[in-house]
């Protein structure tokens, strides 16, 4: 398992242990966190799964994947370096405590 903590607007947490190998996305709709709509399912074609990776995770979480930084100029709030479309982040070990913020709108 592997530990994530969802970040609000207004600065309400919630802390999930989630599967190694499911996305960000995923672990959000599944455990109805507030602010992930995820429209399309995660074939990266809605941008409504935008979040911000916490500046602390930043480097950890690779480099955005083809086609989704054009798929993030499509997200309702505003673009900022640490954005990413949370259907393409894999939890893996190796982000065992991630940390996304959730933006102020997503359509
Ligand atoms: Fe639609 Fe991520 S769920 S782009």
């Amino acid at each position: 398992m592997v530990q994530i903590t969802f970040i609000q607007p207004d600065g309400g947490q919630t802390t999930l242990d989630a599967a190694e190998g499911a996305s960000v996305m995923e672990t959000a709709v599944n455990n109805g966190i507030d602010g992930i709509f995820a429209e399309c399912g995660g074939a990266m074609m809605c941008a409504t799964c935008h979040c911000y990776v916490d500046e602390a995770w930043a480097g950890k979480t690779g480099a955005r994947v083809d086609g989704e930084e054009d798929m993030l100029e499509c997200a309702a709030a505003e673009l900022r370096e640490t954005s990413r479309l949370s259907c393409q982040l894999k939890l893996s070990s190796e982000l065992d405590g991630l940390v996304v913020h959730l933006p102020e709108e997503q359509a």
